[in-house]
């Protein structure tokens, strides 16, 4: 374990459910970096695909302990800024509302909207600290989806460009009333962690995007309205949908 690097990384990645670990990473180091916000999820995987010094963090910890709503978002950002990373690649784990966004598909989202509360959700809020009011207009860094989107096309996996993401508070799933009202509202994907991540990021000055891996079709949404969402099936669909990552990592 070491709190010291030698050399920055050039790109983050924090995994959600179902993805404990970055396949294809090689030469690992482990790193704890403290943070004045508390304890991350875990610790942080350094290591190199394709020659890109890249560090992993599984938001949920490794072994998927910590729930949605009690993640550290402020310390696995702070701590991924520390270690040299000015980009963040944040997979997500969702579930699809509309036609194009069936399980096992890769999406790389364009826009948010936030159904959390009650979680800390800005840096302002130790005392002394300047109250900023950032830009969320783009809630994913323009410049970092292009590259998400052209890796994807470099590596030939299947990526949707675009959709709009819906953050709940969970860990409960959805009502099928609260997914048709998301619908309704815009929302293509929705899942439990896209906030206050991108907003933090947005904040720390970071570059920010989501890679969503659908896991399963929201309640009501799929062909089948009252089927029944089991982990198993999330679990497996997202195994399936990652295989590529390492590939479109690679090619970032
Ligand atoms: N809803 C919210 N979060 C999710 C889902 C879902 O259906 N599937 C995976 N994460």
């Amino acid at each position: 374990m070491s709190t010291h690097i030698d050399e920055p990384v050039a790109l983050a990645v924090i995994g959600g459910t179902g993805l404990y670990q970055l396949a294809g990473l090689e030469d690992v180091e482990t790193h704890q970096p403290v943070t004045r916000y508390g304890a991350l999820s875990g610790p942080v995987r350094v290591g190199r695909i394709a020659g890109h010094r890249v560090a992993f963090l599984a938001r949920h910890g490794e072994g998927h302990s910590v729930p949605p709503h009690l993640v550290n978002y402020r310390a696995n950002l702070a701590a991924l800024q520390s270690l040299g990373a000015s980009s963040v690649l944040a997979l997500n784990t969702v579930g699809g509302i509309t036609e194009d966004f069936g399980p096992r598909v890769l999406a790389c989202p364009d826009q948010l909207i936030d159904y959390t509360w009650g979680r800390i959700s800005t840096f302002c809020e130790e005392p002394g600290t300047e109250v900023l009011h950032v830009d969320f207009g783009d809630p994913y860094t323009p410049s970092l989806r292009r590259r998400i989107i052209d890796a994807a096309a470099t590596a030939g996996v299947a990526l949707v460009d675009g959709g709009c993401y819906g953050a709940t508070q969970g860990p409960r799933l959805e009502t099928r009333a609260e997914i048709s009202r998301m619908r309704r509202d815009g929302c293509d994907l929705v899942g439990m962690t896209g906030m206050p991540e991108a907003g933090l990021a947005h904040e720390l000055g970071l570059d920010y995007a989501c890679l969503a891996v659908v896991a399963n079709w929201a309640a009501g949404a799929g062909p089948q309205v009252d089927e029944v969402i089991t982990l198993e099936d999330v679990l497996a669909n997202v195994a399936a949908a990652s295989s590529g990552l390492p590939d479109l990592v690679g090619a970032m």
